[in-house]
């Protein structure tokens, strides 16, 4: 690298500087210290040699130095031409040294910024495996969840076609939370393709309140399954805010799988899960809060700092992506979520939305 960039014509420029210098210096009577010149063929020789080149030049300007002041004075000592010869040295060898350290430091400097370009390049594609890893985490985690109701409501419908006496009603409810399930997952797949078209999410006017009622029905058999009593405090005269339905009632159906999940796994006698809507005030000005609130064993303290991150999940089938996902969406949407423990017991994750400025609601 540092070779390969240099000039042929350096060491031919060197080389007749050199036989220059000492013809001129052996072969004159001038009185001056011509050989101190050999500096710039040291100099030369770093712009075109390697440390060894330079150093076995250096050598042979200090050998010509005192043959040319033997050939000229012979083994006299005169005071003069003899300072003049050390000067000389001197000059040389103090040359060579400063400019070796110059080169080797322009080496180090070299090989750093390639360290460098390579650290860049590797986490460049660290992290376009990591975005492909996460999008397909995220596509898998959120049409998983209409699936496995689609599944339930299947199983439930044929249990009442099954019986003696066919419960042609519990059956047709049955049905019509497949529908509504099945037209959940096409439309998370429509807003995923939307997503990968990088479209952008279809944001209207949305009462909080009301979309974590519609989520809340469809987790409604998964509520009965699990033997979980959940209790609405909605307050139905929120003002409204600009989101996206879909991407809401991912957040809120996450939140409140958790909840179900959370207090599943710890066997926990009282499972209640509470779902409050309120308006509230913060930095961002006028704001509408959600909260879904558990009896469950809560979070350990070790875990609080790491739950919004991609991939932490203390459950064998997780996958640790329910919440990151909830924290980017409550982000795009101009708002904040957190996760913090009960007083009592249990767990609570709570989001606040700003409402809308009046007047201006876009579709
Ligand atoms: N309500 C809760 N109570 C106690 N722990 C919780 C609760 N909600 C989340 N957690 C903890 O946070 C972790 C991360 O949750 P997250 O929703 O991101 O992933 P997950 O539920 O493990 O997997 P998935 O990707 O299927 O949602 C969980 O594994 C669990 O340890
Ligand atoms: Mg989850």
């Amino acid at each position: 690298m540092f070779i390969s960039a240099r000039s042929p014509l350096l060491p031919i420029t060197a080389g007749i500087l050199t036989v220059t210098i000492f013809a001129i210096d052996a072969l004159t009577p001038l009185d001056i210290a011509i050989a101190v010149l050999y500096v710039v063929v040291v100099l030369l020789s770093v712009a075109a040699w390697p440390r060894r080149g330079v150093v076995a030049m250096t050598s042979l300007c200090i050998v010509l130095t005192v043959v040319a002041y033997a050939t000229s004075h012979g083994l006299a000592i005169y005071d003069a031409a003899l300072a003049r010869c050390l000067v000389s040295l001197a000059a040389i060898a103090i040359t060579a040294f400063l400019a070796l350290k110059g080169q080797a430091a322009a080496n180090a400097l070299i090989q750093r910024e390639e360290a460098l370009h390579q650290a860049q390049t590797q986490l460049a594609h660290t992290s376009r495996v990591t975005t492909l890893g996460e999008l397909a985490a995220s596509i898998a985690h959120e049409v998983n969840q209409p699936l496995a109701a689609i599944a339930t409501h299947g199983e439930a419908c044929l249990r009442w076609l099954n019986r003696p006496q066919p419960d042609l009603e519990e059956a047709r409810m049955a049905v019509d939370g497949m529908l509504r399930d099945a037209h959940r997952a096409s439309e998370i797949i429509r807003r995923i393709r939307a997503m990968a078209r990088k479209a952008e999410p279809s944001y209207v006017a949305l009462n909080l309140s009301e979309v974590a009622r519609e989520s809340c029905d469809l987790v409604q058999r998964e509520l009965a399954r699990t033997g979980v009593q959940l209790s609405l405090e909605l307050q139905d005269d929120l003002p409204p805010v600009r989101a996206d339905r879909v991407q809401l009632q991912q957040v809120v159906i996450n939140l409140l799988m958790n909840g179900i999940q959370a207090m599943t796994e710890a066997h926990s006698k009282d499972r209640s899960l509470s779902v409050t809507s309120s308006l509230c005030r913060t930095e961002e000005g006028e704001c509408v809060a959600l909260t879904v609130s558990d009896t469950g064993p809560g979070f350990p303290v070790a875990h609080i700092g790491r739950l919004f991150e991609a991939f932490f999940t203390t459950k064998k089938d997780g996958m640790g992506m329910g919440l990151p996902i909830c924290r980017s969406i409550i982000e795009a949407h101009g708002g904040r979520i957190q996760a913090q423990n009960n007083a009592l017991r249990g767990a609570a994750i709570s989001f606040h939305l700003p409402v809308i400025a009046e007047g201006v609601i876009h579709g």
